[in-house]
Order: C-alpha cells, then structure tokens, then sequence
C-alpha cells in the first residue's frame, strides 16, 4: 500500500530533493548530518525536524506534523547517554506496558539543557521476532530503539507498510526486526539502533547513544 504522496521509488535525492512533499515549509536537510560532533556546532537556527507520525496505535499516515527545532544552538552533547529517560509526545517517561508487541510510538529522550525533542522510533516485538542486524544487547522486554531521521536526506521516517517502516519523502523503507535494515528505496544505510534498558522503576531508558550516525551522510 502507498502511503502519503510524493514522488515515484524510483527517484532519487539528486532528482528530485527541490520538489520533496514536505510539510509546508520546504524541505529540510537532516537535523543531526553527523559528523554529530561537527554538526552540532553548526547553524541549528536551520536544523529544523518535523516531529509527528508514529503513534502507538498506528496513526502513521498522518501528514508530517509542525516545525519542532531539536537542539538549542549551542548545544554539543549527545543525543543520549547512558540513563536518559525515554519520554513521549508529553513529556511522561515511558513505562515497560507503553507498547503491545506489534505497536510502534515516537518518542524522545528527556529534555535537559540544549535537547528538545530528538525524535526516536520505539518499536515493540516478541524476542524471536527479531532477526540479523538487530543488536539484541541493544534491546530489552521485546522493545527496540531507531533514529527517526532517514538516513537518505534527513526526513522523518513516519508512514508504515504492515511492519515496515516508510519514509514519505522518496518511500525509503525500513525493516525494524533486522536492525532496520533498508528493504527499500534509495537510503544508503540503515537507521541507528539505540541502547535501552529499563530502570529500576521499571521505565526504558537508553545505555548510551545511537550506535552510528543520525539522519543523511554520515557514512
Ligand atoms: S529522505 Fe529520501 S527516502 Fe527518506
């Protein structure tokens, strides 16, 4: 099923980066680019992210939501480190029953000083579900964690096909239970896996940070 609208799998970033479906505000380059350590230091009055999308219950066809800026510009720190809660749309950390096996959210690492929002795919399966390229270590009670930004051109990846994760700028997918592998489309690497745990108060929290690079380039 084709989800969203916009141009055809077979484009690609150089064809057709000017006239990406967007949000209404243009197109956006990836908000983190990494080399993170260079590029936080950069203009974040540009790093713009739309945030929105994936819900738990699956509103995942919804348009891009609005304009979210992600760091404070002088921020230089990772995006997690190790004990950063995992928080929702609200601000309300999340708990190990937030998600069904099945069920995928967005969510966000608590803010502190310099991070807003970084968008955050949670996705919950049975262990077994889970096949090569998803760190296993890397994962806890059936829950996995992936950058939201694509790694093609730095969208957010917010549509699904069944378990697959889309990106509606040029339908880059992803697989989730194979370390969100690409099965499709035209981005050049998978989508980082984070590090999660659960607290003692029994809330997800990260281990460290992304394993690779967020968002386009970085490879
Ligand atoms: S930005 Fe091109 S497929 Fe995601």
């Amino acid at each position: 099923m084709t989800l969203g609208s916009g141009p055809s799998d077979s484009d690609t970033c150089e064809d057709c980066c000017s006239s990406c479906p967007d949000d209404g505000g243009g197109f956006h380059p990836s908000i983190f680019s990494d080399n993170r350590a260079a590029v936080e230091r950069r203009d974040y009055a540009k790093l713009l992210a739309t945030v929105g999308g994936l819900t738990a219950v699956g509103s995942l066809t919804a348009p891009l939501a609005g304009l979210t800026r992600v760091f404070e510009r002088s921020y230089t720190g990772p995006v997690y480190s190790d004990g950063i809660y995992l928080v929702d749309g609200e601000g309300e950390r999340v708990s190990e029953s937030a998600l069904a096996e099945g069920e995928k959210m967005t969510v966000f690492p608590e803010p502190r000083p310099g991070i807003e929002r970084a968008p955050t795919l949670l996705v919950r399966h049975a262990k077994e579900a889970y096949s090569g390229g998803t760190k296993l270590e890397y994962t806890v009670a059936g829950y996995a964690a992936y950058s939201k930004v694509c790694t093609h051109a730095g969208c957010m990846v917010s549509n699904e096909e069944g378990e697959t994760l889309v990106c509606p700028c040029h339908f880059g997918k992803f697989d989730p239970t194979a370390g969100a592998k690409v099965v499709g489309g035209p981005p050049p690497r998978p989508l980082p896996q984070l590090p999660i745990t659960l607290s003692s108060e029994g809330y997800l929290i990260a281990t460290g940070d992304f394993e690779g690079p967020v968002g386009a380039g970085g490879e």
